[in-house]
């Protein structure tokens, strides 16, 4: 058998593609949700809030009302998306200059909220296990002037939430989970965005709910969520939802756009009754490959703690490179070309090591908001500073979309188990590949 592959050409090389099962195209959209959304338009024509979430009704507040029913908090509020959930849960906690802990492995808006919150932010490292914030990490990092901790369930891989959790109890900051890729992720059988003080979701339609452009926030006090709704909400809504009489005299239009589209409200409220289903699928796809894939040198899946329950958003690989003598680019190139669909780190270059943090320059200018610190001028982000996030983007990241395989994908996960052990059967061949 090891013979028979080795003798094949590599699809580098010109030779014939492992890969040509059909890749499913994400998003998709049912026929019954595209007719959804026409008919939240029709309504639209009579009723406003089937056009406009300004105010209070119509889908938007159908969807807040049900993601807190199922994740069993008492608020939620419908946003723009992901990112502005986020911003508006740091505005909710932190002033000009605190800091907030913060991973250098994630999407740029799990940090970019708390720069625009006027927050300094101070990176942490990944445990390597769950690619999440590492608590020992964290504990060090935090000063008193530490006032908020943002965590991301990476590739909807829960983060230590107990640890987490106390760490932010006994150093009475403000946790915010970001929660955009882990939507339908459990920790110990419970959903992430349900431990912190604020949980943030996307509904982009990259994410597990696809529905155009929008996010939520959930939170369990009204304190939070008083707050949350004056940074960002319409005055029509936070008249009818603020009662706090000292918030209440903060009512204005001085506000974000943030409120969530109420098309996409529609569209995510609908989706929603198939999360559990496409969830499943991603379950069995990540662990049917990771079954196929086992003893294969090179690669690794990611091992959890058994407390973990992830959606799979994206399916992180580890390579090992001692294990097959080639690069990740060589071995990344010859996959591609059998039509695997991967790539390498998602991250790219980690967040602390990026312009914004090596000038201390932001869209605002260059000092802000490192300038309302008292030590700001002598904050620096160092290469070395997080070292398993700075090696595993450099080295070890492989990534495939859970997305990519949605659905009963059974031969895909074949064929892509047989180029993996087609592209290591001739790694000598591999290791001339220019790149
Ligand atoms: C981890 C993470 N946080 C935040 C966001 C921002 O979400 P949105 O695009 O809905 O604003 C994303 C989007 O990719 C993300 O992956």
């Amino acid at each position: 058998m090891a013979h028979a592959a080795a003798a094949e050409a590599l699809a580098v090389e010109g030779g014939p593609k492992s890969v040509n099962a059909p890749k499913p195209h994400w998003p998709y959209l049912l026929d019954e949700e595209i007719e959804t959304v026409r008919e939240n338009l029709l309504r639209g024509r009579t009723d406003w809030a089937y056009m406009c979430a300004a105010g209070k009704g119509g889908p938007a507040q159908a969807l807040e009302e049900r993601l807190a029913r199922e994740l069993d908090v008492p608020f939620a509020v419908a946003t723009a998306g992901g990112g502005p959930a986020l911003h508006i849960a740091c505005m909710a906690c932190l002033e000009m200059g605190d800091e907030a802990i913060a991973t250098p492995y994630s999407w740029g808006q799990t940090v970019s909220c708390i720069l625009q919150a006027g927050g300094v932010p101070v990176f942490a490292d990944i445990d390597p296990e769950t690619l999440t914030l590492d608590p020992r990490s964290v504990e060090a990092r935090i000063t008193p002037r530490t006032k908020a901790l943002v965590v991301v369930h990476f590739g909807g891989i829960p983060a230590d939430l107990d640890a987490l959790v106390a760490i932010a109890r006994r150093h009475k900051l403000t946790l915010i989970e970001d929660c955009a890729q882990a939507q339908g992720s459990l920790y110990k059988g419970r959903p992430v965005g349900t431990f912190g003080d604020f949980g943030c979701f996307s509904l982009g339609s990259g994410k597990n709910i696809a529905a155009g452009e929008a996010g939520l926030l959930v939170t369990k006090t009204r304190a939070n969520y008083e707050r949350a709704l004056l940074a960002g909400m319409h005055p029509a809504r936070n008249f009818a939802d603020v009662q706090d009489p000292e918030n209440r005299a903060w009512i204005d239009s001085l506000i974000y756009t943030y409120r969530v589209n109420a098309l996409s409200a529609g569209l995510a409220l609908k989706m929603l009754d198939r999360l559990e289903q496409m969830n499943a699928w991603r379950r069995r796809n990540a662990k049917g490959l990771a079954e196929r894939l086992a003893g294969v040198p090179g690669i690794r899946p990611q091992r959890l703690p058994a407390d973990r329950d992830p959606a799979w958003h994206m399916v992180p690989w580890t390579f090992v490179q001692e294990e097959v003598g080639v690069t990740r680019a060589q071995y990344l190139k010859a996959l591609q070309a059998e039509g695997v669909p991967i790539s390498g780190s998602y991250v790219g270059r980690p967040i602390h090591l990026r312009p914004v943090f090596q000038q201390k320059r932001t869209h605002f200018g260059r000092g802000y908001p490192w300038a309302a610190h008292p030590e700001g001028a002598s904050i620096a982000y160092r290469a070395g500073d997080c070292p398993v996030a700075e090696r595993r983007c450099a080295e070890q990241d492989l990534t495939m979309l859970g997305g990519a395989c949605v659905g009963d994908e059974s031969e895909l996960l074949d064929q892509i188990a047989a180029a993996f052990r087609k592209v290591t059967a001739n790694l000598e061949r591999v290791r001339e590949i220019q790149g």
